[in-house]
């Protein structure tokens, strides 16, 4: 491929990952998406939450069981020219780190908020990651068909509870029953959500300039008017649209609609394909790494063990930072020093997980592991060797005392669990000074306890029991210079030490935190450890 074709194909693709609180509709939105893109065909293929989930992942005994997905996905569609990769972060019960390793993959978030809920928890930790790198966070207010909270109270709670500015693109007219439709403030023009006679779920999209006289008559007099206040106080209060702010992650944009009716979904599409950037640079030990330049070179954020029961495989999913992958190629992987061919290339597609043949700057591959790469590990082809910033360790929120049932299976015991951990589906504490007899598992979402027993039990056949432990936060300690025991912390605040050495406290409340820092000047405690 020529130069100009690759950097054209690069600044063409935008990766986001998609984030809510479950319920809030992403899969809708998901699905409407796709709907306007040219990979998948049938709309039919993603429709409802289940299909979805079977279609995307299907690999692990436990999924099968459940009936839910232990991986996040990935979905890529073509939009006018441009290729569109969307990384799902899953939710519920099958929340884990994983959904926010996910985020580290992507470029920018698009944040789904139900209109009649406002800002929720998951929504609210997803967001925390997406701010701590400063990615462009754009947000799709759903549920306009129904009754709304009132859309100033929502931009005033997104500032307050997440910390980033906002600015509405467009601006609802009424909310359920008399759901209108969306005032696009930069045309001036008014996208009317008119039912179809029998349709229930499919809306009719009619564009009016504000100025028509004609809007009065369609919207009614009263709307009219909040319409014409509302544009006069947005007009004349509001900050102005700053993108660069945007691109830095200071400022929201923000697009009302209904998902489920598929109104305001293209246009929001739209303006988040004007205001998104291509492929954006990586930071790596000898600098940023250029998504343009020719050189392969991709990270790993994601390894998914088992996915084939009799195979035990594992895949290692990656972003593509800079060139172009080919399928089999030989790349060379930094931690393990080697040379190695990367095969079985799949990409998530919501249908079948397809072999990919080519792929660029910015898109996301699975190749099959055979047990070498760990979580943020480089590969790249180029000449110059570097590495990528790792990716951070996040807080776990749950935490259990584990114990094998067979004393006789010791070694079995701690190598599952060390190299589960090494994969990073749990992660491991133990005693200040302390050995592996006495093991804490911290995990972001309850699910990996169950992962963690299963795969125990099925690749080194040991039986674990599993205590609970009341604590529900971890902090890593950033001062190095601090003896932790000499700290005045509250009678339920335990020390602990990762795999690496380094100390943290366990809490059982906030107010222990607060505990801590008050009572200690200078204690510096952090949420994710920079590896
Ligand atoms: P999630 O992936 O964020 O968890 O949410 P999902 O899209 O599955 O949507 C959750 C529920 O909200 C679904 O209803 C969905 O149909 C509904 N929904 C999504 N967008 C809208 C919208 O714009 N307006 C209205 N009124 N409802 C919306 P469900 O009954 O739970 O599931 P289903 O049986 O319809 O699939």
């Amino acid at each position: 491929m020529n130069m100009s074709a690759f950097t054209d194909k690069v600044s063409k693709r935008r990766t986001f990952a998609i984030i809510s609180h479950p319920d809030a509709g992403k899969t809708t939105l998901t699905e409407k998406f796709l709907l306007y893109g040219g990979a998948i065909q049938e709309a039919g293929m993603v429709k409802g939450k289940q299909n979805m989930r079977h279609a995307v992942s299907d690999w692990m005994e436990i999924e099968k069981q459940r009936g839910i997905s232990v991986t996040s996905s990935v979905l890529q569609f073509n939009y006018d020219g441009y290729c569109i990769n969307i990384l799902d972060t899953p939710g519920h019960q099958d929340f884990s780190e994983d959904t926010y390793r996910t985020l580290m993959a992507a470029d920018s978030a698009v944040m789904v908020i139900d209109g009649s809920k406002g800002v929720e928890d998951q929504t609210r930790k997803l967001f925390k990651v997406c701010a701590m790198r400063h990615i462009p966070i754009f947000t799709f207010i759903n549920k306009m068909d129904r009754e709304a909270k009132d859309p100033y109270e929502l931009l005033e709670e997104i500032e307050q509870e997440l910390g980033v500015e906002t600015y509405p693109i467009n601006w609802p007219i009424g909310c359920g029953k008399e759901f209108k439709g969306v005032y696009e403030r930069e045309k001036r023009e008014v996208i009317r959500f008119e039912s179809i006679a029998g349709g229930r779920k499919e809306v009719k999209e009619v564009v009016t300039s504000v100025d028509d006289p004609e809007l009065k008559e369609a919207i009614g007099e009263d709307y009219f008017q909040i319409l014409q206040d509302d544009v006069e106080l947005l007009d004349g209060a509001g900050a102005d649209f700053d993108l660069d702010k945007v691109h830095h992650g200071q400022l929201s944009p923000v697009c009302f609609g209904s998902a489920l009716t598929n109104f305001g979904v293209e246009p929001f599409l739209e303006h988040f394909l004007n205001f998104s950037e291509a492929p954006a640079p990586r930071k790596s030990d000898i600098g940023e790494i250029d998504p343009m330049s020719e050189e392969f070179s991709a990270f790993v954020f994601k390894i998914q063990a088992n996915m084939n029961s009799r195979h035990r495989d594992r895949m290692a999913f990656m972003r593509i930072t800079s060139g172009t992958f080919t399928k089999g190629m030989e790349v060379y992987h930094m931690q393990g020093k080697k040379k190695i061919k990367l095969n079985q290339s799949k990409s998530l597609m919501a249908d079948e997980r397809e072999e990919i043949q080519e792929a660029y700057s910015g898109d996301i591959i699975g190749v099959f592991d055979p047990g070498i790469f760990s979580i943020g590990d480089t590969i790249l082809t180029g000449k110059k060797k570097f590495q990528f910033e790792g990716i951070p360790t996040f807080a776990p929120e749950h935490f259990a005392r584990i114990r094998n049932t067979d004393t006789m299976k010791r070694k079995q015991f701690v190598k599952g669990i060390t190299q589960i951990a090494q994969e990073g589906a749990i992660q491991i504490f133990t005693e200040l000074g302390g050995g592996m007899e006495e093991i804490i598992i911290g995990v972001v979402g309850v699910l990996q306890f169950e992962v963690l027993a299963y795969r125990l039990k099925n690749e080194y056949n040991v039986e674990i029991v599993n205590t609970p432990l009341p604590y529900q936060f971890i902090r890593w300690i950033d001062n190095t210079d601090i003896d932790v025991k000499t700290l005045n912390l509250s009678s339920d605040t335990k020390y602990v030490q990762d795999l690496k050495g380094k100390t943290l406290l366990l809490f059982s409340n906030t107010w222990g935190i607060n505990w801590a820092t008050d009572r200690n000047p200078g204690l510096e405690l952090s949420e994710f450890s920079q590896n």
